[in-house]
């Protein structure tokens, strides 16, 4: 892979906002208490509250799997375990930490799009009472999801209800919470809280941060002892105050929304644009920031000598192309004459 390759194969690959890294070296001088209890911690704690509302208890992280594992296991009990869909990073890209750090089973719904539904979950409520079986615990749903795809408000709160009617809690993976909320154009609290969800894995990495995760309790009881969590799970971080400045520049205006905003709208375009190229098919709705797509094997090939982007699903010639908040129309403009010359040369 060399430095010259531009990537669309994930919003990961993108570089850090400049406000962002500006606001980290704002707060980068003079000592302050370390851990958090530093006065730029205190004020991007209370940005998030405005947003999140006042009560609900946040702790700052450093990576969304760090923040979903410490989050899971926090709420639950080894004999317990947790349903999320196929496409769950938590399923599929967590290398196990889930289940490691939990002990909890891991039940994935299959799901074209990543989303599950209640009525997909209920099946598993058999086991409840059996003690042979893990005990259901937690249904965890990823806003904007692993294929792109977004949850309603209405379907959240229904899953939130089905949840707390069986005694469950519900998770969010908001690692693309930003792309969900500009694409519903609704706010962040009317996805999270005001539809029932108990915990949320905050991401602001994929919007413009270099390393900074939130978990986000609105059901406050959960919180409790969570700082021990935290530590033990090794995601407490010192220097604090620089993954604070990243929430304050992200948060404390609409910085977050704009570069939600300018992902969603460049997958978009480029979904459009590649939308007459025959042999080039999309085959998920472009909701947020990433376009699945189906190529001859060839174009395939042809492409990623220019461009870095993934396979998705190798025996159906399917590939992922994320977009970010730094992709721009020329960017897109040229990938898609790439695209229209591999598919075109034989
Ligand atoms: C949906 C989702 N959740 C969680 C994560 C984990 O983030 P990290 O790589 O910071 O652990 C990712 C990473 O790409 C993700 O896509």
């Amino acid at each position: 892979m060399t430095k010259a390759l531009k990537s669309f194969a994930s919003d990961n690959n993108a570089p850090v906002h400049k406000a962002v890294l500006g606001a980290m070296m704002e707060v980068n001088q003079g000592d302050v208490i370390g851990y958090g209890d530093d006065v730029y911690s205190l004020e991007a704690e209370q940005t998030l509250k405005e947003l999140f509302g006042k009560d609900v208890k946040i702790y700052f992280m450093l990576t969304g799997t760090g923040a979903n594992v410490a989050a899971l296991s926090h709420i639950t009990r080894p004999y317990h375990a947790i349903v999320c869909s196929d496409k769950a990073h938590l399923e599929k890209d967590e290398c196990g930490a889930p289940e490691k750090h939990t002990g909890c089973k891991l039940h994935h719904i299959a799901s074209d799009d990543g989303k599950i539904y209640p009525d997909q979950v209920a099946p598993y409520l058999k086991s409840v009472g059996f003690p042979h079986h893990a005990q259901p615990k937690v249904i965890s749903i990823t806003q904007a999801t692993e294929m792109g795809a977004v949850y309603q408000p209405e379907e959240i709160k229904a899953l939130a209800h089905f949840a707390h009617e069986h005694d469950l809690y519900l998770h969010m993976d908001g690692a693309r919470i930003a792309n969900a909320a500009a694409c519903l154009d609704t706010s962040l609290v009317e996805m999270t809280r005001f539809s029932g969800v108990d915990i949320l894995s905050f991401g602001a990495t994929k919007n413009g941060a270099m390393a900074a995760e939130a978990v986000v309790f609105f059901n406050r009881e959960l919180a409790r002892d969570f700082e021990y969590t935290r530590k033990q799970s090794m995601q407490l971080m010192s220097k604090m105050r620089y993954v604070s400045a990243q929430f304050q520049a992200l948060h404390s205006g609409n910085l977050w929304l704009e570069n939600a905003r300018q992902a969603n709208a460049m997958a978009k375009l480029l979904a459009d644009r590649v939308s007459d190229i025959p042999g080039v098919r999309i085959t998920q709705k472009v909701a947020t920031n990433a376009v699945f797509a189906i190529l001859p094997p060839t174009a395939i090939e042809k492409l990623q000598r220019r461009y870095f982007f993934y396979i998705w699903d190798a025996a159906k010639h399917e590939v992922r192309w994320m977009t970010a908040f730094n992709t721009t129309e020329q960017d897109i403009e040229q990938f898609v004459s790439a695209i229209r010359d591999a598919v075109d040369s034989p």
